[in-house]
């Protein structure tokens, strides 16, 4: 994405498959479905897609809006639209804290990469072939309490995520999106089909989809509304960015409704693939980060053809945290590249270097660290809640407001292509339900 030649998406398709590329990935597949189990259930699962439709689509919406009107990075967009709104340019900080957004998240996004990479080479290995929960178990612990281990997964990953930036071929990866992605879904129904052999389906399905609302509390709505962010890449300016090369006749809000539904689809199906899993083991619900890692495994190690296809998931699952990977990585590149001599290689080493470094913090809160607290978080820990539950819902905040505030209401009316109703239903949703909603949740919390 050069900033100079300010080029445009070839056609809606293209532009489906890289916002898809960004949105879809470990956020999915490894973080929702313990985020689930760590938080209860179905009321979670229930918040979280109110979250994605309420406060989701329209700042999804909005980013993209900002971005094709602003036709330029995050930042300036921001800065350029207030001013011709008659706003400060502060509200430039939207995009700047996106960009920090962005580089925090990638340091850790890396590290669970890295344990993608790991799990691709150790089933390769036959390391999960036969193997109980507690074998399994022991394969993900030995992998946590090394740190060397920890460290060059993510290492690698960082490494593959540098080199496809700085050679810019990032657009290059939406061809591979078209037929990856969909290998990655029918990997996870095999999956499901696994889960429905156990005999425990049944009970996953309830603990996902029947709600019970005593579990409910002001931090599981938080963390609900934080992943409906995380999911959607939303609050980092990366959406912004995108949608500074989109063209005029996209429809946006089709468009956020396609990527909506296949994040949340792939997100839930993860879902349906592991709990089967816990309840069949008698595993811990509340296993947190380590969950898909010590589920999954089970399954490739216990079903016909298990090494090839847990080959296959892992590699795929790679793959998708690559093309979201890159997506963090380009908006810091481009702040890089803009406010110092350094040429888009050189950017790329040094956004790519800081982001590495701060993983490595992050790869420690596993073992040797895992003592260091900041607010009573390890640094791991740190960096997720920070990103996830603040930064991201107070930058999507002020976007939505922005959009449905500060901008000119018949412009954005037009360019929605909305009716009468249309109008009025978007009306009510950017200027009071979604940033009520934000602000809600966040109050709740306290
Ligand atoms: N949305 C990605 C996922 O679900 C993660 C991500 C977050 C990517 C923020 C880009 C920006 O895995
Ligand atoms: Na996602």
């Amino acid at each position: 994405m050069s900033k100079l030649s300010h080029a445009q998406w070839s056609s809606r398709l293209t532009f489906i498959l890289a916002a898809t590329g960004s949105a879809v990935g470990l956020g999915n597949i490894w973080k929702f479905p313990y985020m689930v189990g760590d938080s209860g259930g179905a009321a979670f699962v229930l918040i979280y897609l109110l979250c994605i439709a309420l406060v989701g689509l329209p700042i999804l919406v909005a980013e993209w809006l900002i971005g094709r009107r602003g036709q330029n990075n995050p930042a300036n967009a921001m800065a350029d639209l207030a001013k011709s709104a008659g706003q400060p340019r502060i509200w430039m900080i939207v995009g700047i804290s996106g960009i920090l957004g962005a580089f925090l998240i990638l340091s850790f996004y890396s590290v669970i990469g890295g344990w993608s990479l790991y799990y691709t080479l150790s089933s390769v290995t036959g390391a999960f072939s036969g193997q109980d929960a507690d074998g399994i178990g022991e394969l993900f612990n030995g992998m946590l309490g090394n740190p060397g281990l920890l460290l060059l997964g993510h290492s690698v990953f960082m490494l593959l995520v540098i080199g496809i930036v700085a050679r810019g071929v990032t657009k290059g990866l939406e061809g591979a999106v078209r037929t990856l992605m969909p290998a990655l879904g029918v990997l996870l129904l095999v999956l499901v089909g696994y889960g429905m052999t156990t005999g425990h389906f049944g009970e996953a399905l309830g603990f996902m989809f029947n709600p019970d609302f005593g579990a409910l509390d002001g931090g599981v709505v938080l963390a609900a509304m934080g992943q409906a962010f995380f999911t959607l890449s939303l609050g980092m300016g990366i959406m912004m960015a995108y949608g500074s090369y989109l063209g005029k006749e996209v429809n946006l809000l089709k468009t956020a409704r396609t990527v909506i539904i296949l994040d949340t689809v792939v997100a839930l199906v993860a879902g349906l693939a592991i709990f089967p899993i816990v309840f069949a083991n008698g595993l811990d619900l509340d296993s947190g980060p380590g969950l898909i890692f010590v589920t999954l495994p089970l399954a490739f190690g216990n079903m016909g053809g298990g090494v090839i296809l847990g080959l296959l998931f892992f590699l795929l699952l790679t793959f998708a945290a690559l093309t979201s990977a890159i997506s963090l990585l380009e908006p810091v590149v481009e702040f890089v590249e803009e406010r110092t001599p350094l040429s888009r290689i050189g950017s790329t080493l040094v956004a790519g270097a800081a982001t590495w470094a701060l993983g490595i913090a992050a790869l420690l809160a596993f073992n040797v660290w895992s003592d260091v607290l900041i607010l009573g978080f390890n640094v791991f820990d740190f960096l997720d809640t920070l990103t996830s539950k603040y930064l991201l819902p107070l930058t999507g905040l002020f976007a939505i407001i922005f959009v449905g505030w500060l901008l000119d209401r018949e412009g954005v009316r037009q360019e929605l292509q909305l009716g009468d109703t249309g109008a009025k239903i978007w009306t009510l949703v950017s200027r009071f339900i979604a940033p009520l909603g934000v602000i809600v949740v966040f109050v709740s919390s306290l």
